[in-house]
């Protein structure tokens, strides 16, 4: 089985990507073959300035590697590594309804944040098809904000398919939905467009403010308090054991805890899952040829894989 999922360099890493796709992503590599990747194709569409589009690529590799992606089972790589994606997505292009790509929630909801309504902002959906289908992905895990567009790719697929008869694997998106949007510190979607985020990367300081600074309700200390929507125990339960969320839970409706409280056990929680990710971090930062050699030995695997369903496609089009 092939796996297959990328992320954007846009920005530094959040505890929503995190718990959302790379976690779930990471888990998978056990269970085939598994191809991630820095999007930075796709960043394009937001980042203009070329010394943070390679700051954030860098930042991605070591978020993935020091989260716990494998080199030696999984293919890390730079999307832009394998320009035959761009290739077979001008080919896609031309079977992909215009209104397929209107429908798409993501274009209009990136134009309301003002970024700038390009050609490629438009087109990334296809970007996107092409990414997944070049390598003849089986299962691609994401956050929920990204199945529209697997189902895109998934439709251009069926598409080409009945043109050009099957050249195409259909994909199917693997979401997880205990954690398919993890709340930022205001309530709303984490993101990193937002600031409500916590990074993985946050240094202690700061990441403690932050969990202190999640609003809460008024409701006094010594009263019950509701478990309905509240804030802390949906980041707890990101990463408290079954029997910790539960004893959080009895002492919310028990009352007579502050939320303060609370805070500090969900600061101390989150702090330590990240305990190995902030050791295999500061690893990788003191040898930085090693993630060089990582995406290079990723590059020229995805690449080969690659060349074999666009040499297909050619083929099946007529262009060879
Ligand atoms: P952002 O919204 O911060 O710009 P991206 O759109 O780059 O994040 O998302 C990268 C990956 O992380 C996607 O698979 C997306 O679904 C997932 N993701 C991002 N934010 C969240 C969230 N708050 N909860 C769950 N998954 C998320
Ligand atoms: N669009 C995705 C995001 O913003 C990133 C991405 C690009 C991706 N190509 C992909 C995810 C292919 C999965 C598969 O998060």
């Amino acid at each position: 089985m092939r796996i297959l999922s990328g992320i954007q360099p846009s920005g530094r890493l959040h505890l929503g990507n995190y718990f959302g796709m790379m976690r779930p992503a990471i888990e998978l590599q056990e269970k085939g073959e598994a191809f991630y990747f820095i999007a930075d194709y796709h960043a394009l569409t937001s980042i203009q300035s070329p010394a943070d589009l390679r700051v954030f690529s860098r930042e991605v590799a070591l978020d993935l590697l020091a989260s716990g992606l494998d080199p030696g089972r999984a293919v890390l790589f730079r999307q832009s590594d394998v320009p035959e994606v761009t290739e077979l997505s001008w080919i896609l292009s031309t079977v992909t309804p215009m209104g397929l790509l209107q429908r798409c929630h993501s274009y209009k909801d990136k134009v309301a944040r003002g970024l700038a309504a390009s050609h490629g902002l438009f087109a990334y959906p296809v970007l996107m098809a092409a990414d997944i289908l070049i390598y003849d992905s089986d299962l691609v895990p994401v956050g929920r904000d990204q199945k529209q567009h697997v189902e895109v790719a998934r439709d251009i697929a069926i598409k080409f398919n009945e043109i050009y008869g099957q050249a195409l694997k259909l994909p199917e998106a693997e979401i997880r939905d205990s954690v398919a949007v993890v709340p930022g510190l205001d309530g709303q979607k984490m993101s990193k467009s937002y600031g409500n985020g916590i990074f993985l990367s946050e240094p202690e300081g700061s990441f403690r403010k932050k969990v202190m600074g999640i609003k809460t309700d008024s409701t006094p200390v010594e009263a019950p308090k509701s478990i309905e929507g509240s804030l802390i125990l949906q980041l707890y339960r990101l990463v408290g054991t079954p029997a910790e969320c539960r004893a959080m839970e009895a002492s919310f409706q028990a009352g007579g805890t502050g939320y303060g409280e609370y805070k500090k056990e969900l600061f101390r929680a989150l702090w330590g899952h990240f305990a190995n990710y902030r050791r295999r971090r500061a690893e990788l930062e003191a040898s930085p040829g090693r993630v060089e050699a990582v995406l290079e030995e990723g590059a020229m695997k995805a690449r080969a894989a690659a060349r074999v369903v666009l040499g297909r496609v050619r083929k099946a089009v007529g262009l060879c």
